[in-house]
C-alpha cells in the first residue's frame, strides 16, 4: 500500500515536472566558458527553439543537459528525475556536421537503432518492430529508401532518416540541434509538420534553429541564448528586438531580421 502510494506521489510529481529543467550550467572548454551559469525550464507539450550566433553555446548547452559533456557546475533534470532513469523518454537528433555516416548501415538499420534502448542487447526484432520502423519512415516520407545505404542518400535526406530515429524511441522529449540546416524548403515543411504533430501529441519538442524569420511561426517558446541566457519565455513576449541584439549584436542583418540600432 506505501508502496502504491509512493508510486502515486512520483507519478504525481512526473506529471508537473518540467520535461527538461536545466539548473546553473556551466560548461569551460579550455579554460574558456562556452555556456555559463544557464537556468531554462522548458514547457512540456510546447515547441521551444533554442537560437543565437554561431558559437554561442547552443550544442553544448543540450549536450551538457544529455550528459554528452561534462559541465564545470549544474545540472539538469528530465521530468523532474536525473537523466540516467529517464534516458528513454529522450530522443536527441545532432547537429548534421558531426556525424560521420561512411560506415555501412541500411536506412533501416539506422532507424532500428531507435528501438534498441526498448529491446536492450539481447531483445528480438520482431515483425512488429519492422513495422514500426517503417511506419517511422514514412512519417519522414523516406520508405523507399528503406534498403538504401545511409552514406548514399543527400544530406537533407539524412536529416528526415534521423527524425526517423527519434520517432522510432517513441520518445516524450525530442532533442534536435539544427534540424533545419541545409535541408530543402519541401524537407523543411515535412520536418516541420512532423514536429509540429508530436507537439499536437503532447510531446515536447526542443529544437536549436538558426533562421529567426520562422521562429514565430513554427515556435511556442525561444530560449535565447549567447554564452549567458539572454530570454527565454513565450515567443510573443521573449523574442523581441532588444534580446536579439544583444545576443546577435550588429550581426542580424545578417540573419536576415531587420536590424535595431545596438545601444553600447
Ligand atoms: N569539443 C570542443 N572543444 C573546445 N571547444 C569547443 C568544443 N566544442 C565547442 N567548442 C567551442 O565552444 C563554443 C560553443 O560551441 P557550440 O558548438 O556549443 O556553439 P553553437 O551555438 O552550437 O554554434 P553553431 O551555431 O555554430 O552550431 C564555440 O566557441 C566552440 O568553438
Ligand atoms: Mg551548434
Amino acid at each position: 500500500m506505501a508502496a502504491l502510494r509512493s508510486a502515486e506521489v512520483t507519478e504525481t510529481r512526473e506529471a508537473a515536472a518540467s520535461p527538461l529543467a536545466i539548473r546553473g550550467m556551466t560548461v569551460f572548454y579550455d579554460q574558456k566558458p562556452a555556456v555559463f551559469s544557464v537556468d531554462a525550464t522548458f514547457r512540456r507539450g510546447a515547441m521551444t527553439a533554442i537560437v543565437g550566433p554561431n558559437g554561442a553555446g547552443k550544442s553544448t548547452l543540450l549536450k551538457a543537459a544529455l550528459g554528452l559533456v561534462k559541465p564545470l557546475s549544474g545540472s539538469a533534470s528530465v521530468f523532474g528525475a536525473p537523466l540516467d532513469r529517464m534516458r528513454h523518454r529522450v530522443a536527441y537528433v545532432p547537429q548534421r556536421a558531426s556525424v560521420d555516416w561512411d560506415f555501412p548501415a541500411r536506412v533501416s538499420d539506422v532507424v532500428a537503432m531507435g528501438l534498441y534502448g526498448e529491446l536492450g542487447l539481447l531483445g528480438r526484432f520482431t515483425g512488429a518492430h519492422k513495422a514500426r520502423v517503417m511506419s517511422c519512415l514514412a512519417r519522414v516520407g523516406m520508405e523507399e529508401f528503406a534498403s538504401r545505404q545511409i552514406g548514399q542518400l543527400s544530406g537533407g535526406q539524412q536529416q528526415r532518416v534521423f527524425l526517423a530515429r527519434a520517432l522510432a524511441q517513441d520518445a516524450d522529449l525530442y532533442l534536435l540541434d539544427e534540424p533545419f540546416a541545409g535541408v530543402d524548403a519541401a524537407t523543411e515543411r515535412a520536418i516541420i509538420r512532423v514536429l509540429k504533430s508530436l507537439r499536437d501529441e503532447g510531446k515536447t519538442v526542443i529544437a536549436v534553429h538558426h533562421d529567426l524569420t520562422t521562429v514565430p511561426d513554427y515556435f511556442d517558446d525561444v530560449l535565447i541564448l549567447n554564452v549567458r541566457k539572454i530570454a527565454e519565455g513565450p515567443v510573443k513576449e521573449a523574442f523581441t528586438d532588444e534580446a536579439l541584439n544583444t545576443a546577435y549584436g550588429g550581426r542580424l542583418a545578417m540573419a536576415g531580421i531587420d536590424p535595431v540600432p545596438v545601444t553600447a
